[in-house]
This record gives C-alpha cells, structure tokens and sequence, in this order.
C-alpha cells in the first residue's frame, strides 16, 4: 500500500511539526523492550512511547500507578538499544512530576541521561505547567497528555470518555493552549469526544496525537499489546487490532506441549 511519506532517516521533535504542516499523519504505538521496538522500528513508525501502560502490560497492575522511574528507565534504555529512526519519548510516572517542578526537571534528566530518550511526556494541563516549564529549561522536549489521564485514575473513577459535557470541553481547550504556549512539541488527546479533538488539532500548531480521540487529528497511536491482539480483554471502541496473538500464541505453545509429550521434539534433524 503506497501512502503520502515524509521521509526522514531519524524522526525528529522537527520531523512531527514538518508532518503536521505536511497534512501527513503521524504513526505512533507504545514500546517497552528491545525485541519489540526492533520490529516496530524496522516497520517504520514514525514514534515510539515507552509508556506507563508498561505497568499493565508488563508488569501486570491494574493501574499504571505502581510504576517506578527506575522501571521506566529499564524499559526505555531497552527500546532506545534498538531503535534506528524512531523518535523515542517516555512517560515520566505517576509522583514523579506533580507538585514539585525541581523533582520533574530531576526525574526528565535521569530519563535522558540513563536511557538516551529523546523526550518524555507528561499527563495534565495548568496544574503541571511550572514542572513543564522547568524540564524546558534543560532542552529536553516534553510532549502533554490530555483528556483520560490514566494517573488521575481514582479522580475520575472511571476510564469512560472525558471531557463530554461543555465545562469539561471547555477546560480541555484551554489547557491545551496552555501546554502549547508553555513550549509542549505536540499533545496526545485520549478518550475525548472526536469534534473536540479535532477542534484542538485545528486550533493548535503543534502536532495532536489522539486515542480514541477520532480522526480529526495529526496521528494516532494505540498500546501495542492492544493493536497486536496480545491482550484480549480490553476491548474499547477505539481500538483496531491487526493481529490477534494471543489465539496466535496461546495456539504455538500448545502445539510446542504436544510436540514434546509426544516426543516428536526434537526430531533427528533438530540436534546435534
Ligand atoms: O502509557 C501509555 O501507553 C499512553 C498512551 C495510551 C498514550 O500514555
């Protein structure tokens, strides 16, 4: 399938800006190890988020609370070793960043130092600009997060759509011209209304990546274990998956079990 492409040996904070004005939409999945974010790389995403989700997907928790900053380093030193042209951007996790911009500033540098990230994303809007703001000042690229902010979890009570009503609607509006103005280089909206999201892209300059969020604006991106059919419970509206790897998977190991019990594994030709 031959589709309109940019083409850019490194993507870059620059290369989703250039995307943006381009009308080109931009192509992000999460990531969290080497192996993974190799295929995915090589596929040709444009950029990869070595999200907190990391602490459901990996980890197994029901929230993405739990997760420490020295895992996220793990995770996100793992998907950097193998990238080649992907920008790589990692979530600072939950109690890192809030209420205290010198602790964000400290955690967004030791994101950057300790696994060679290229930018670190933020959820929340007014309420974390001085943290933004500082981490700014270090010249490391922050990316927002709006709408369902999964660390405001027990604040919402529920992962429903956001932002529905006028006064929340609203509020996201402002907030994202706040984070453009205090320097963020795009936004991920997710779980919001489609004609709020796409008013936000076409108000803002700076590229808005949605889930569930529709298709009026500047690219998307999904979980990978989501989009991959790795998980099979989580099945929201807004997710397209492409593969179904669980069946897949579930089907190859219970096949490899058999082939064993039946010792038809190894064969002959399978040793030495
Ligand atoms: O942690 C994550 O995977 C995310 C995406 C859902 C945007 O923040």
């Amino acid at each position: 399938m031959s589709v309109a492409k940019k083409e850019f040996k490194k993507v870059t904070t620059h290369s989703l800006q250039e995307m943006k004005t381009a009308g080109e939409k931009i192509a992000m999945l999460t990531a969290y190890d080497y192996t993974m974010a190799k295929i995915l790389d090589q596929g040709g995403i444009d950029v990869l988020l070595v999200g907190d989700s990391a602490s459901n997907v990996m980890h197994g928790h029901e929230t993405t609370l739990p997760i420490t900053l020295d895992q996220m380093i793990y995770h996100a030193a793992s998907v950097v070793r193998a990238v080649d042209r992907a920008l790589v951007i990692v979530d600072l996790p939950f109690g890192t960043y809030q209420g205290n911009s010198k602790e964000a500033l400290k955690s967004a540098i030791r994101i950057m130092k300790e696994s060679g990230a290229h930018a670190v994303k933020l959820e929340g809007g007014n309420e974390i600009k001085e943290s933004i703001e500082r981490i700014l000042t270090a010249g490391i690229p922050v990316m927002g997060h709006l709408g369902l902010t999964p660390q405001s979890i027990y604040k919402f009570g529920t992962y429903n759509v956001r932002a529905k009503e006028e006064e929340e609607a609203k509020e996201l509006l402002e907030n994202a011209h706040i984070l453009q103005k205090a320097g963020c280089f795009a936004l991920v909206l997710e779980k919001i209304p489609a004609k709020l999201a796409k008013q936000v892209a076409s108000e803002l300059n700076i590229p808005v990546i949605g889930i569930g969020a529709g298709n009026g604006v500047d690219g998307q991106v999904l979980v990978t274990h989501d989009m991959m059919g790795m998980t099979h419970e989580f099945n929201p509206r807004f997710l397209r998956r492409y593969l179904n790897l669980y069946d897949e998977m579930k089907g190859a190991t219970e096949r490899y079990i058999h082939d064993i019990k039946t010792k038809d594994f190894p064969n002959d030709k399978e040793q030495y």
